[in-house]
């Protein structure tokens, strides 16, 4: 299954197409029989620091534990830091040498990325690897307080600003790396350009989360555009199916359904641990699942136009408060 320029074989192309084998355990479990032993080397990480968001709980927690084992100094950016705490004592007890530590970061709120952005200025030389896994599936339509449809808010606003606040942190790094866990929802989703916010139609928490897991895939490459000079590559991956509380809570159907072929955290985590560890070199602005990069699109309904990408860049980082541009 192996290409060396990280495009997938035939075989785990039609993995992926017929999703349920792709996605699951089956497909982590068959595509891994191709990964060397060796990638990421045990030490990778040593020596390089990484932020993961939401990291609490889950994927999120499961990549934290992957990158400390590799010999990095793991941020857990948790909105609630008792949560974050308990997970390093987690990853502690696992592993005694894991060098992980909490900072408080709510991503859907303006105020919290920014207070987290300057904490982190005062108390870090450098940032190599910036994970933004933060993620939720609503039952309704929320509002943040800065009156953001809630996962807007979560995916895309706050990644945005969070990434652009640590900038400083992400230069200093020697060819840092971005990294935007999306989920293959966003397969079935256009670019929801004329209704970003969510505000027309009966909302469902599904579709504003595949729709904003679309928007991450899709503004991939604008973002690696606008960071390569300063040599930050930005990357978007999906985990598969992966048994974590997010999907017990928002999913039960499809979790009690699933279960038995749901990939484990470590499972859904290892793609975005290896993009963030691996000694290969890695085009900046693909979308990455089990460590090749997948095309955007199986539906030709969910093609959009450069302007229609143009335009909500723009609404995007206007609505981040970030300069337009
Ligand atoms: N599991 C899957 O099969 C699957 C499939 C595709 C994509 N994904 C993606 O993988 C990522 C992790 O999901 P998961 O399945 O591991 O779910 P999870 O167990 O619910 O973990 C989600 C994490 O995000 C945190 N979070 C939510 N909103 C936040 C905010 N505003 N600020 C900071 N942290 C916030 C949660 O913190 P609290 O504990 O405080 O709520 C939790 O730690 C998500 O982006 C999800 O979309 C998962």
């Amino acid at each position: 299954m192996t290409d060396a320029s990280g495009n997938p074989s035939f075989f785990d192309t039609l993995l992926d197409r017929t999703i349920v084998p792709g996605y699951s355990r089956l497909g982590s479990r068959l595509r891994r029989r191709d990964w060397p032993a060796d990638d990421p080397h045990r030490d990778a990480m040593r020596g390089r620091t990484a932020l993961v968001t939401g990291s609490n709980s889950g994927i999120g927690k499961a990549i934290a534990a992957g990158l400390a084992g590799l010999g990095g100094s793991v941020l857990l950016a948790v909105r609630d830091r008792e949560r974050g705490e308990q997970a390093c004592r987690e990853i502690r007890a696992a592993d005694p040498t894991a060098d992980v530590a909490v900072t408080v970061c709510d991503v859907s709120d303006p105020n919290s990325v920014s207070a987290c952005a300057n904490e982190l200025i005062d108390r870090l030389p450098r940032l190599d690897v910036l994970i933004h896994n933060a993620g939720l599936l609503p039952p309704s339509r929320t509002e943040t307080a800065g009156g953001h449809e809630t996962t807007l808010a979560t995916h895309v606003l706050g990644p945005l600003l969070l990434t652009d606040r640590l900038v400083p942190l992400l230069d200093a790094a020697d060819e840092a790396r971005v990294i935007l866990v999306s989920s293959g929802g966003m397969y079935a989703q256009r670019l929801a350009v004329d209704d970003p916010e969510y505000r027309h139609g009966r909302y469902s928490g599904t579709t504003a989360y595949a729709r904003t897991k679309r928007m991450q895939v899709a503004l991939t490459p604008l973002l690696a555009e606008h960071y390569a000079p300063q040599r930050i590559s930005v990357h978007s991956m999906h985990p598969g199916w992966a048994d974590t509380p997010g999907v017990t809570t928002s999913l039960p159907a499809f979790h009690r359904l699933m279960r038995p072929l749901l990939r484990t955290p470590a499972e859904g985590a290892d793609t975005a641990i290896w993009l963030a560890a691996t000694s290969a070199t890695l085009p900046s602005g693909r979308f990455w699942h089990d460590r090749r990069i997948r095309q955007e699109h199986y539906l030709r309904r969910t093609h959009y136009t450069p302007d229609d990408l143009w335009r909500l860049w723009l609404f995007c980082r206007e609505a981040a408060g970030l300069a337009v541009g």
